[in-house]
């Protein structure tokens, strides 16, 4: 018969509790890093990976509001960061924008929510990568999100849409 274990799930469930450990581990990794190598481009399985975070999210009603755009020009990126105040940031690898569609999602604290899902699958697989990351607000009314309206053209995304958080990566200095 099937090893249970104490909460009555079989062998495989067990395994899985064994890599709750790796997790939790994975959970303390993340920490917001705010200086970064400047001459690290991200390699592609990384791009890859990150991508797939940012799709594996929870959704309300499964309507998928989020967009998302992972900007890797370092120029421009540097610019965007001194404007915002934080140079030191500037020197990441992508910054991942994140916007929200209200025709699709018209209850903006949801949009909110799963941008906060989005940023945290993305903050924590770039942690399963070796890489930092750091979440970067979007205040209503700042130069950032007045930057991030601009770029709605470059990500691709309606102009309707709102930004809602962006995620800077890179590997910590
Ligand atoms: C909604 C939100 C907005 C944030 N905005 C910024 C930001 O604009 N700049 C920044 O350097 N850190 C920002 N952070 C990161 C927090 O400062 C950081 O998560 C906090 O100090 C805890 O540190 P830890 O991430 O290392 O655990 C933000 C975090 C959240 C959740």
């Amino acid at each position: 018969m099937e090893k249970r274990n104490a909460h009555g799930k079989g062998e495989g469930a067990l395994l899985k509790e064994e890599g709750r450990v790796e997790f939790k581990e994975l959970l303390e990794k993340r920490r917001s890093v705010r200086s970064y190598r400047n001459d690290r481009p991200l390699k592609e399985e990384e791009r890859e990976r990150i991508l797939l975070a940012a799709t594996l999210v929870p959704s309300a009603m499964n309507k998928r509001p989020l967009r998302t755009y992972l900007l890797e020009d370092r120029g421009l990126i540097k610019r965007i960061l001194e404007e915002k105040g934080q140079p030191s940031i500037g020197d990441c690898s992508a910054l991942l924008l994140v916007y929200g569609d209200p025709e699709v999602q018209p209850y903006r604290p949801f949009l909110d929510q799963e941008a906060g899902s989005l940023a945290e699958n993305v903050m924590l697989m770039a942690a399963s990568l070796g890489l930092g990351t750091v979440w970067l607000g979007v205040h209503e009314g700042a130069p950032f999100e007045e930057r991030l309206l601009a770029l709605r053209k470059t990500a691709g995304v309606e102009e309707r849409c709102l930004p809602l958080a962006a995620v800077a990566i890179g590997e910590a200095l």
